[in-house]
């Protein structure tokens, strides 16, 4: 009896050291993960301050880069998803006021983080997605520093972005692939793309408004990373919008509809691309028509 008892207490001993030792592994993983610095191969980008170009910045900001989605209606700051044990996403407050990023940023610090994933101290940011901002041009970029720069202040202190124990137990398995800094490859500059009525300019809208991001690097749709239920995105290839026309794609854009008049998920960010001119939703269209047809879901 008294050994069965021993071993007993020997076995839940040894696994209770098993579990700490776990843990701690655990934890010491994902803190080398999240305390990593990244080098950038940064070269200034110069910051414009005429009136075109801050209004080029906030058209990018507002109608094509989905950064309301994250950063607030405001760009004040928003929690984007709380995800219980996993951890918080939480996009900050980029304008001058209290707790905001335009209080202390100078100009390479929005370029460290909208191009290249990373914070000041070179540490990679979480969940913010500049492996698609990262293909705006120089121009571009400059523009939409300048007009953030310009935000009028708004006091909103946010909490910061952070994992809890299951998303550290995740993230050192491998398993979360929400640092940005690793899937940002140092690109120093990005030349222009002539603004035009032009599948070139579609597909340089495309990139730099993440529509891959849900649609899948093929455009050809399939299962995206939003709250629970919310439908698989679409195929955007001329396998799935062969039979569709520009005035569709204006449709489900401006007013978030899709052909046969049915609303659009709202994870689908149509309300900022609402914002889009025509010429830019013609662009797009154009592109779209010139993707390879790939059948649903073959990324
Ligand atoms: C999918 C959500 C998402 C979108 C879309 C998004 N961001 Fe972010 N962004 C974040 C999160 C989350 C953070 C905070 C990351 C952290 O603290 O690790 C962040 C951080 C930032 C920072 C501050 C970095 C720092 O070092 O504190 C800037 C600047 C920024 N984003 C600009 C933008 C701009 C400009 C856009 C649109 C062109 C944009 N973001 C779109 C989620 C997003
Ligand atoms: C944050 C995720 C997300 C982003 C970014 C996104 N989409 Fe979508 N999109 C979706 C989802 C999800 C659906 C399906 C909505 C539904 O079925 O109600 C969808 C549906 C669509 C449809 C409707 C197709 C149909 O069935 O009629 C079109 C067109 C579309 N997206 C185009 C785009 C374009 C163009 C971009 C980039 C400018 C883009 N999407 C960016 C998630 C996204």
């Amino acid at each position: 009896m008294a050994r069965t008892r021993r071993i007993l207490w020997v076995t839940l001993a040894t696994l209770l050291g098993v579990l700490l030792v776990g843990a701690g592994a655990v934890y010491a993983r994902s803190e080398s993960m999240l305390r990593r610095t990244y080098t950038v191969a940064q070269r200034p980008v110069a910051i414009p301050s005429d009136s075109a170009s801050v209004a080029r910045g906030a058209h990018l900001v507002n109608a094509v880069g989905t950064c309301a989605t994250c950063h607030g209606e405001d760009l004040g700051g928003r929690v984007y998803a709380d995800m219980g044990p996993i951890g918080i996403v939480a996009g900050p407050n980029l304008t001058p006021g209290r707790g905001g990023r335009g209080a202390v940023f100078r100009d390479d610090d929005w370029v460290r983080a909208i191009r290249f994933g990373t914070h000041r101290d070179g540490t990679s940011l979480i969940a913010m997605p500049s492996e698609v901002f990262m293909n705006m041009s120089d121009a571009d970029l400059g523009a939409v520093v300048a007009y953030l720069e310009r935000l009028p202040p708004i006091d909103r202190e946010m909490p910061a972005s952070r994992f809890r124990p299951l998303g550290r137990a995740l993230l050192a398995a491998g398993k979360l692939n929400i640092l940005t800094a690793p899937k940002t490859p140092a690109r120093s500059s990005v030349a222009s793309v002539p603004v035009g009525i032009t599948p070139a300019y579609g597909k340089y809208l495309v990139e730099i408004a993440g529509c891959a991001g849900c649609h899948g690097y093929g455009l050809s749709g399939g299962r995206v990373a939003g709250p629970p239920g919310t439908p698989p995105a679409s195929n955007l290839t001329p396998a799935g919008i062969g039979s569709r026309t520009e005035a569709d794609l204006r449709r489900v854009l401006r007013q978030g509809r899709k052909p046969n008049g049915t609303p659009i998920d709202p994870f689908m960010p149509w309300k900022t691309y609402a914002g889009m001119t025509d010429d830019e939703i013609a662009a797009i269209w154009l592109y779209l028509r010139t993707v390879p047809a790939k059948p649903f879901g073959n990324k």
